[in-house]
């Protein structure tokens, strides 16, 4: 079977999945993220464990009411370890989402909460709040790519780093926490895809280092510690193997969740199925099972 042969008809009719489409604001539909999410595991925890455990170093704090922000909520998988963390206690948390549809979700899901559709970066440029914690899972660096590309790097680099300096100081009190889990585009899960947003966006030219996003909160991070403004925890995580159980799946996984069907109605899309594929080969046994790392990075971070 040669895919990058296949017509995109062809490729319909092999995975109907193909017929799924969204946009960058929309977002995936809820439930169909929650359906193609796979566990993520670092060193015997899980994601949400991870941020469980960042949480548990909060809690000796004995806040009366806390006020929290979640930036890119989705579904709601890190709200939910929130709020149960501080179920006994007067907690007010605003979600903040690009997409209406993961904010009407949570919205049914979560009483506790206020919500906001913006990008995050917007949002934090323009909020006067003061946050004892912000967290965001799996988001940030969607807002911050999205502004790279639409601003070009050095304007929107400039417009990112100056809104986070102001959150630190402006939006945070001693002692306040923020924690991000980002991905880390140099893992076997997502050096394909890296080279595949290469193909259309110029942003991702060198994807032999990481992202973008990550370099740039790095620079900016670490400009904060040195100014004695934060202390800051960057960890990297290697994840377990995320199985697949056939390439149909995988290939869902990749082209609808983690490329959100950017490229289903693209004419490159036999060349990104046939890539997709060979690469898939590396990672597959003998009876198709296919099994390929993550990685990510966790930023602790506390305002001094
Ligand atoms: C990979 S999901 C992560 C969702 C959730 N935090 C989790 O861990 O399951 C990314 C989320 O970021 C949101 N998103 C994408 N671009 C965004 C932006 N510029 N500002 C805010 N949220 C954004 C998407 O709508 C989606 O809900």
């Amino acid at each position: 079977m040669n895919l990058f042969n296949n017509n995109r008809l062809d490729l319909y009719e092999r995975y109907p999945w193909l017929k799924i489409t969204t946009t960058i604001e929309d977002y995936i539909e809820p439930c169909y993220y929650d359906r193609l999410l796979k566990e993520y595991v670092f060193s015997g925890k899980t994601d949400l464990q991870l941020f469980d455990e960042f949480l548990s170093s909060m809690t000796n704090n004995n806040y009366n009411a806390i006020n929290a922000l979640e930036l890119g909520c989705g579904s709601g998988r890190a709200t939910e370890v929130f709020l149960n963390k501080f179920k006994d206690g007067k907690v007010r948390l605003r979600l903040v989402d690009l997409s209406i549809r993961m904010l009407e979700f949570c919205r049914k899901r979560f009483k506790k909460t206020s919500f906001v559709k913006s990008d995050s970066v917007e949002f934090l440029s323009k909020t006067n709040d003061k946050y004892d914690v912000i967290f965001s899972l799996w988001s940030f660096s969607h807002s911050v790519h999205q502004i790279l590309i639409n601003q070009g790097v050095t304007s929107g680099g400039r417009y990112v780093r100056d809104t986070i300096k102001k959150v630190i100081i402006n939006n945070m009190i001693k002692g306040s926490r923020l924690f991000i889990i980002h991905f880390d585009s140099t893992s076997e899960e997502q050096e394909i895809l890296m080279s595949q947003w290469k193909k259309v966006f110029t942003l991702y030219n060198n994807i032999e280092i990481q992202s973008p996003s990550k370099l740039l909160l790095d620079e900016i991070f670490e400009e904060l510690r040195k100014e004695c403004l934060i202390n800051l925890t960057l960890s990297h995580h290697e994840g377990e193997d995320i199985e697949y159980s056939s390439l149909d799946e995988a290939l869902e996984i990749f082209l609808n969740f983690h490329m959100e069907s950017y490229f289903n109605e693209s004419p490159l899309l036999p060349i990104v199925v046939g890539e997709l594929t060979e690469y898939f080969k590396n990672f597959m046994d003998n009876e198709g099972v296919i099994r390929i790392k993550p990685g990510c990075f966790t930023y602790n971070i506390e305002k001094i």
